[in-house]
């Protein structure tokens, strides 16, 4: 239940810091001058899931190693697309967008399961699913604020 508490407020901060950049960026003039900005868009797919599918719960989230595994399938199938540390690259968006970070693991794993092929995003059914899981662990450490190889330590 605590572990929901701050995975909402992480969201709500995290979506109101987005809105705040967003305004701030309205005022300031031009737009190449800012790091490539993918358009909130891109990440409409992930809306996408079904109901059922986006309610799944991820079964290795108390699993203490998940997110180091993720870590390393992330380098070897995603990496070269999303960047070394999902930040986005020439072919793929950051994966610490607020749509992505605030989806919820179900989504994510969708999006996985079934790709957006017409846009780039392969499909990654061919990996079992717990590595699947593993991926979305990694991709849900990268937004809050539990460093990505540590196990969540309580805030003092
Ligand atoms: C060949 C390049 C490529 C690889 C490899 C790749 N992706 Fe993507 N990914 C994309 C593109 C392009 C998009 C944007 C799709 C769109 O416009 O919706 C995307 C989007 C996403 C999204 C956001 C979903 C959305 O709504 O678009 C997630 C999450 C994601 N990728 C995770 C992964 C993971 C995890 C892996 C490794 C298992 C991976 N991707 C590998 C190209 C790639």
């Amino acid at each position: 239940m605590k572990a929901i508490a701050t995975a909402l407020a992480v969201c709500t901060s995290f979506l109101a810091a987005s809105v705040v950049l967003a305004q701030s960026q309205k005022s300031e003039k031009p737009p190449d001058t800012v790091a490539p900005k993918y358009d909130p868009a891109i990440y409409s797919e992930l809306q996408k899931a079904p109901e059922k599918a986006r309610n799944r719960t991820n079964p290795l989230q108390n699993d203490p190693e998940a997110v180091a595994a993720g870590a390393i399938l992330f380098e070897q199938h995603c990496a070269e697309c999303h960047g070394s540390s999902a930040q986005g690259g020439k072919k793929a968006p950051s994966l610490h967008a607020a749509e992505v970070q605030c989806a919820t693991p179900g989504a994510i794993f969708w999006i996985l399961t079934n790709g957006v092929v017409r846009k780039g995003m392969p499909v990654w059914s061919k990996l079992p699913e717990p590595q699947r899981w593993q991926l979305v662990r990694y991709i849900k450490s990268l937004g809050g604020p539990v460093p990505a190889v540590e196990s969540p330590a309580p805030k003092p």
